[in-house]
């Protein structure tokens, strides 16, 4: 088959602080474009599976610690190894929806009070998302969610900082913000239409990086 007659897969990236639904909406949403015959991968950060990805999640579980700006580089390091995986999938016409990225590496090392453009700069030039779903809930709601409280970041008063990082720092129009305080299915409807739209309209897109 030409090349050219394959249209490139859409980058679908979902952020929020911890324990608003992300997990679920991707697997819903991987589940829907598949149904619809749209090929469609999952991915998240961190990548707990590689050797990077381990020491991260050694520190997530409050096993080792660690300097925060080491750490920030490891996280960012764990999406650059990514790059080319990324690129694969998208130029054979994969679609990608992941939990985390960039986004979440900054708004959770700034908020620990790092320099917000030290943290943005070594994310510049991984590819872009295409979409970004921001899941938003009140830090109170959230940290009543199971099993809040398990991992390192998990306390509410710095799961507020996040959300401030995120939304006022973060956040630009293109963002698609989307109440998550709602049952599943009723937030799985209204991403699945947000997009619906955005398929018909990126799909002869280039892939844009981080600048
Ligand atoms: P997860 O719960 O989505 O697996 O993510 C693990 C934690 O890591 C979560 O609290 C968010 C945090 N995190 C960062 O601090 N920096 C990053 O770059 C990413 C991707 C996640
Ligand atoms: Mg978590």
């Amino acid at each position: 088959q030409n090349k050219e007659m394959i249209n490139r897969g859409l980058f679908i990236l979902f952020e929020g602080v911890d324990r608003v639904g992300k997990s679920t909406q991707v697997q819903n949403l991987v589940k829907f474009l598949n149904d619809k015959q749209l090929s469609t991968k999952a991915m998240r950060f961190p990548d707990r599976t590689t050797p990077i990805g381990t020491i991260i999640n050694a520190y997530l579980q409050n096993s080792t610690n660690m300097d925060d700006r080491a750490l920030h580089l490891l996280f960012s390091s764990n999406r650059w190894e990514a790059k080319d995986s990324i690129y694969q999938a998208l130029n054979s016409g994969v679609n990608l929806v992941v939990d985390r990225y960039s986004y979440s590496g900054v708004a959770y090392t700034a908020a620990k009070g790092i320099d917000f453009d030290w943290c943005y700069a070594c994310e510049k030039g991984l590819p872009e998302p295409d979409v970004i779903i921001y899941l938003s809930m009140n830090s109170e709601d959230a940290t009543k969610r199971g099993d809040f409280g398990g991992e390192r970041y998990e306390k509410l008063e710095f799961q507020k900082k996040i959300k401030d990082i995120y939304e006022s720092k973060l956040m630009t129009p293109k963002w698609k913000v989307v109440d998550a305080n709602r049952d599943i299915e009723t937030i799985s409807k209204e991403i699945s239409d947000i997009v619906n739209k955005e398929l018909d309209i990126i799909k002869n897109k280039q892939i844009s990086t981080i600048s």
